[in-house]
């Protein structure tokens, strides 16, 4: 479980977090929602401890992250996985490589070992037959799988992933949903995912939160947004005049 509480950040004089305050619960995919620039990165970002929040608290099950010593810090840094809206994989190694590469930084198990933790997580996420292919060999969607297979390779208490359907198609986006809730479940992990994605709303939103111009605006789930009077969210989630329709249908249903 991660805490936020009260937590302010602005750039200069620009007020981009503003009393940020919410609970992200284990065994759940968080969502973090909101259009483009509301402030979603950032806040993940001081999350992780990638910006500095200029007030709050942040708990790691308990453990306050913004006053512990930075031995503490790095520590809880190990017990953090994360996926970026680029895959961001090392060009020049191999798949095998990739995953295993945050075991020979953080671990001292031996090299057998080390190959049998990545290829189990490559098995995860049904990737053993590109272990010795390049990442510039596969297909986005793969690099996708390899992201979160070298993500979970140190077990990971606690997983970020900022925008991970960035560029993929919506059958493959619902693949890397899928496979981030099961992992999620899998390890009860803590699990915050920035998105903007309506499909990965619907499909994952166990705990959503709506960010608007910085703050929290709305928090629920997936069901609640069918009958949330909030005028922001309401245009936020259905502008699209798919998810108007699917919510009027939802609607008619709940009134029989
Ligand atoms: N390092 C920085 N310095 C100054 N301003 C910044 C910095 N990082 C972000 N911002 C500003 O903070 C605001 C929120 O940005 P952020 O990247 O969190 O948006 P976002 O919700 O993630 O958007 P998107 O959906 O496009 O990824 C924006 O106005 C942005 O310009
Ligand atoms: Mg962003």
């Amino acid at each position: 479980m991660i805490e936020v509480k009260q937590l302010y950040k602005s750039f200069e004089d620009k007020d981009v977090l503003k009393d940020i305050n919410v609970t992200f619960e284990n065994g759940k995919t968080n969502l973090i929602i909101g259009q483009s620039g509301s402030g979603k990165t950032v806040l993940m970002k001081c999350i992780v401890g990638l910006l500095a929040p200029d007030k709050g608290e942040l708990l790691y099950d308990t453990r306050n992250f913004l006053t512990m010593s930075k031995k503490e810090k790095k520590h809880l840094r190990r017990e953090m996985g994360m996926i970026f809206q680029s895959a961001a994989l090392f060009d020049s190694m191999s798949v095998l490589e990739n995953v295993m590469f945050p075991l020979s930084m953080f671990s001292n198990g031996t090299l057998r070992d080390r190959q049998r933790r990545a290829l189990s997580c490559l098995e995860r996420v049904n990737l053993i037959e590109a272990k010795d292919k390049f990442p510039g060999e596969i297909s986005g969607g793969m690099q996708k799988r390899v992201a979160i297979a070298r993500s979970i390779v140190l077990q990971p208490q606690y997983l970020f992933c900022d925008e991970p359907n960035s560029g993929l198609d919506p059958k493959t986006s619902l693949v890397i949903d899928e496979l981030i809730q099961d992992i999620t479940r899998e390890y009860n992990m803590t699990t915050i995912i920035n998105t903007h994605d309506m499909n990965s709303v619907m499909g994952i939103g166990e705990k959503i939160i709506f960010i608007f111009d910085g703050h929290k605006e709305w928090e629920g789930t997936k069901d609640d947004i069918f009958t949330s009077p909030n005028n922001r969210l309401n245009n936020f989630v259905f502008a699209s005049d798919l998810f108007r329709k699917v919510k009027e249908a939802e609607v008619q249903n709940i009134e029989g």
